[in-house]
Order: C-alpha cells, then sequence, then structure tokens
C-alpha cells in the first residue's frame, strides 16, 4: 500500500531525495564515510556549502543586496534574533497577526521591544486575515513583521501587505519555495527547514545588509546576523546534516521546473481539495476563501463524534498524519512541495468513502 504523511512539519521528502541520502550513506563525494561525519571545513562541505547557496539565490531570485544565513534552531529562534539584531533603543515593532504563530512571534518580540500590533488580537482561531487601516502604521517603527502562511489554522496572504516603507520581514515557514514572490519588498525573510527545505535544525534566514548590526543592543555572538553574514555560517560547528538535506532538496526542486512549478502543482493540490470540501455536506472547511491556504488545508467534519473514526480509518488507509492541531481541532491535510497530485486524489477518494459509509 502506498503511504501518503500530510503532517505538518516535520514533513514529507521526495522519494529521490532519501534514496540519494541513502547511497551516501558510506561513501559521500568520495570521503569513504557519511556527511554526517566530516569536517564542515573540508573542501567537500564546503562545496556542497556554496552550491546550497548558489541554489537559493538561483530558486528565489535572491540579489547581492541580501545576505543567505544558515543559522541553527528553528524558526522560533527568530522570533529571539529579530527584535535582538534589529530593534533600537526607544523604538518599536509591528506585528500584523493572523494565527498562532504571529502571536507567539509577536509574544516573544514584547520581551526585547516594544510592540504593537495592526489589529486587536483574537483569541479564537482565526480564519481570515484582519484589515488594516495602512495609513495608521507608524513610518518610525523600526521592522514589520507578519506570517505569511499560519500553518494551524491554513491562513494564507496572497498579496504582501502594505507597511508604508517599515522594513517588511516575514515567517516564511510553511510557504517559502511554495509560491513565486518578488523579495524586493522584504527587509527580511526566514523558515525553518522542515517543511519545505528538508529536515529539523537548520533555519535560512535573507536578510538586507543594511538591516544587519543596526542595533545598539549587546547580542551574543551566535544570536548576531552578522556573525553567520560574515563567516558564511561557518562560525561554529553548523547542522551539517540538515544542510546537506537542504541541498539536495533543491535540486530536486530545480529539477522539477523551480517554484513556478511547485506553485502550479500546489495550486491544482489545494484546489482538489478545496472544490471537493465545498460541495460535500459532510465535511467543512472555515477559512475565508480569500485568504485559504495553498499548503495547509484544515477541514472538520460536520459530525465531530466521528472525528476518530476518521483518523484511524484514513491512517489504515495510508494516509498518514491527517490530525488537526489541538488549538484548531478538526482534521489538516498539509500538502507542501513534496506531497504528490495522487496523495490528494487518494485522500479525496477516501473522504468521499468515508461520507458515503457515514454520512
Ligand atoms: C509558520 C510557522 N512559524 C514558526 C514555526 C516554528 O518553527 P520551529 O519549530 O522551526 O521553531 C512553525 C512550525 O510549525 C510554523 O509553521
Amino acid at each position: 500500500m502506498t503511504t501518503y504523511n500530510f503532517s505538518a512539519g516535520p514533513a514529507v521528502l521526495p522519494l529521490s531525495v532519501k534514496q540519494q541520502i541513502e547511497a551516501d550513506l558510506y561513501d559521500w563525494r568520495g570521503t569513504g564515510c557519511s556527511v554526517m561525519e566530516v569536517s564542515h571545513r573540508s573542501q567537500e562541505f564546503i562545496d556542497m556549502a556554496t552550491d546550497n547557496e548558489h541554489l537559493l539565490r538561483e530558486l528565489l531570485n535572491i540579489s547581492d543586496e541580501y545576505a543567505v544565513m544558515l543559522i541553527p534552531g528553528g524558526a522560533r529562534m527568530q522570533y529571539a534574533m529579530l527584535p535582538i539584531n534589529c530593534s533600537t533603543s526607544n523604538g518599536h515593532a509591528i506585528y500584523a497577526i493572523n494565527g498562532h504563530w504571529g502571536k507567539l512571534a509577536m509574544q516573544e518580540a514584547g520581551r526585547f521591544t516594544q510592540v504593537t500590533t495592526t489589529a486587536p488580537v483574537s483569541q479564537e482561531a482565526y480564519t481570515h486575515i484582519p484589515a488594516f487601516d495602512a495609513t495608521a502604521v507608524n513610518p518610525q517603527a523600526d521592522y514589520f513583521h507578519y506570517t505569511s502562511n499560519e500553518t494551524l489554522e491554513g491562513v494564507q496572504w496572497h498579496q504582501v501587505p502594505d507597511s508604508q516603507g517599515v522594513p517588511l520581514c516575514c515567517d516564511m515557514t510553511s510557504d517559502l519555495l511554495t509560491r513565486e514572490f518578488a523579495l524586493d519588498p522584504f527587509a527580511m525573510i526566514y523558515a525553518s527547514a522542515q517543511k519545505n527545505m528538508g529536515i529539523a535544525g537548520i533555519t535560512l534566514v535573507i536578510m538586507r545588509h543594511e538591516m544587519i548590526g543596526r542595533s545598539d543592543n549587546l547580542i551574543p555572538v551566535m544570536t548576531d546576523y552578522a556573525t553567520y553574514a560574515r563567516t558564511h555560517s561557518f562560525y561554529n560547528t553548523p547542522p551539517t546534516f540538515p544542510w546537506y538535506v537542504m541541498r539536495l532538496v533543491l535540486q530536486w526542486v530545480k529539477q522539477q521546473g523551480g517554484v513556478a512549478a511547485m506553485q502550479a502543482l500546489n495550486h491544482q493540490k489545494s484546489a482538489l481539495l478545496y472544490e471537493f470540501i465545498d460541495s460535500s455536506g459532510f465535511y467543512l472547511n472555515k477559512v475565508d476563501p480569500s485568504c485559504r491556504s495553498e499548503v495547509n488545508v484544515p477541514f472538520w467534519l460536520h459530525d465531530e463524534a466521528l472525528n476518530q473514526r476518521f483518523l484511524e480509518a484514513s491512517s489504515a488507509a495510508g494516509l498518514k498524519a491527517l490530525k488537526g492541531h489541538k488549538a484548531v481541532g478538526g482534521m489538516r491535510a498539509s500538502i507542501y512541495n513534496a506531497m504528490p497530485m495522487a496523495g490528494l486524489e487518494a485522500l479525496v477518494s477516501f473522504m468521499q468513502e468515508f461520507e458515503r459509509t457515514h454520512g
């Protein structure tokens, strides 16, 4: 039976990437050992890292105005690093909130700088992006932060917010590389690797050089962007294995036709699922259609008493990790780049059959 992994992260990897990891395990690049056992200062690793940065710059159209940094730890490390590095004394930061992760980012930033939000923060799970008056944005703010795709709620921005010239910073952890976008409006974007770029342990930060070294704060060397920009992320021993896996995934994205091809496929996959859910009286998606996510699709059964049976039956049918996050409930299908169309077809046909037998 074919298994499809709908996990929100760590998430599915392309099969060919796993095969390559297996093939490399005993002799990576003629070193006679695995990538996990060689020095990060060896020529083999440096060549791999250089190629990784070239691939990132090519796939995401990153100009020389930006530093590309790979930082140990997850996206949540950036919730602190950003205010520590980019807030000024007596300054403040603006957060636009449309879900769980944005709220956490704002709370962490509030430990280091003053924070305002573009709209009152909801205590409920978000099903839309709150409108805000851009003319009320204080142009003196140090930065403006938002989360392009809220992974739990499945709420995604389909346009870039108007930050009134305030440096725009974005958590793209769940949708980087899944759709095309122009980098130019952004001062900084970041994404941890375990959804669309490989495995946990490393986070990509792309930042305008002029944003680095702005603060008067005393910054620990390991959390200073200048450290990573100056050393090309080779200051201490980096997470070498996640870095190596990232390069394999980037090569795979390129082979598939790049980010444009990923976007087209993600659009088709999510459309199949949303159209089915919307046409059914058995399932429901509560998110405003204008901001539905193309990579995380939450859905509910009208009869929540059937949740457990749905999860057991779907897992037995090879459709794994469909349980929604406990803060939101219901189900969630995460359909990142490495999820093939066949996974969505299998999911929809399972859902049809479950509705037929339980409706
Ligand atoms: C949008 C978003 N931001 C941040 C995080 C936290 O990432 P990490 O666990 O890498 O710190 C997640 C994790 O799922 C996420 O989906």
